[in-house]
C-alpha cells in the first residue's frame, strides 16, 4: 500500500512538472516574427570566431536611420544568421514595435525591441527563453540595443 501511493504521488509530482515547464514557454510574452524579407535585408557586417561565420543583416531603412542618429523605426527586424561549417545553425532575430517593451517589467525591457531564436527550419526553438537575450543587450542601451551599432556606421 505504501509504495503504491508513493508512485501515484510522484507521478502527480512528474505531470505537474511537465505542464508547469509548458505553462513557462507558453506564457513568455513573444511577438517576433520571423522576416518575411530576409533576401531583402541588407548584409552589412560579418562575424566569424573559430567555426562560427554570424551574416548580420538589417534593412536599408534601419541602417539610414542609424547613420542619421534617428530611432530604428517600428517594424525592423535584425537578423544574425550562425553559421556553423557552413550550413545554418540557428537564427537569432530582433524585432521592435511600437509599445513592446511594455510586455515586460521594466527590469527586463530593452526598449521596444523583442528577441527569438529560430531553428534552420525557421521554427521557433521553444527552450530558449528570451529574457537571456534581453539581459546582455541591456548593455547596449545607448546604442539602440545594438552590439553593432558602430558596424553600421560605418557601412555604406
Ligand atoms: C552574452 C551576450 C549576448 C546574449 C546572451 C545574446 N546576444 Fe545577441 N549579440 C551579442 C553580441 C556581442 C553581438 C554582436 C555580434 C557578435 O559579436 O557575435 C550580438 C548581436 C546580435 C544581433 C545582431 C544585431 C546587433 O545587436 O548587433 C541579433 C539580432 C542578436 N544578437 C539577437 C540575439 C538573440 C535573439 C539572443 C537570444 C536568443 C541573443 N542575441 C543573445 C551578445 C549577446
Amino acid at each position: 500500500m505504501k509504495t503504491r501511493s508513493g508512485r501515484i504521488l510522484l507521478s502527480a509530482l512528474a505531470c505537474a512538472a511537465v505542464s508547469l515547464a509548458g505553462w513557462r514557454a507558453d506564457a513568455e510574452s513573444n511577438r517576433v516574427t520571423f522576416p518575411d524579407n530576409l533576401d531583402r535585408l541588407v548584409h552589412y557586417t560579418t562575424v566569424t570566431r573559430g567555426n562560427v561565420t554570424e551574416h548580420i543583416l538589417t534593412s536599408r531603412e534601419a541602417i539610414d536611420a542609424v547613420k542619421s542618429g534617428q530611432p530604428v523605426p517600428n517594424g525592423t527586424h535584425f537578423v544574425l544568421v550562425d553559421y556553423r561549417d557552413g550550413a545554418v545553425f540557428r537564427y537569432f532575430v530582433m524585432e521592435k514595435g511600437e509599445g513592446w517593451g511594455t510586455d515586460y517589467d521594466e527590469r527586463r525591457r530593452t526598449g521596444d525591441w523583442q528577441f527569438q531564436w529560430f531553428n534552420p527550419d525557421q521554427t521557433i526553438n521553444m527552450n530558449e527563453n528570451t529574457a537571456r537575450c534581453q539581459s546582455c543587450h541591456q548593455g547596449r542601451e545607448d546604442s539602440q540595443y545594438l552590439y553593432t551599432f558602430n558596424d553600421i556606421s560605418v557601412f555604406e
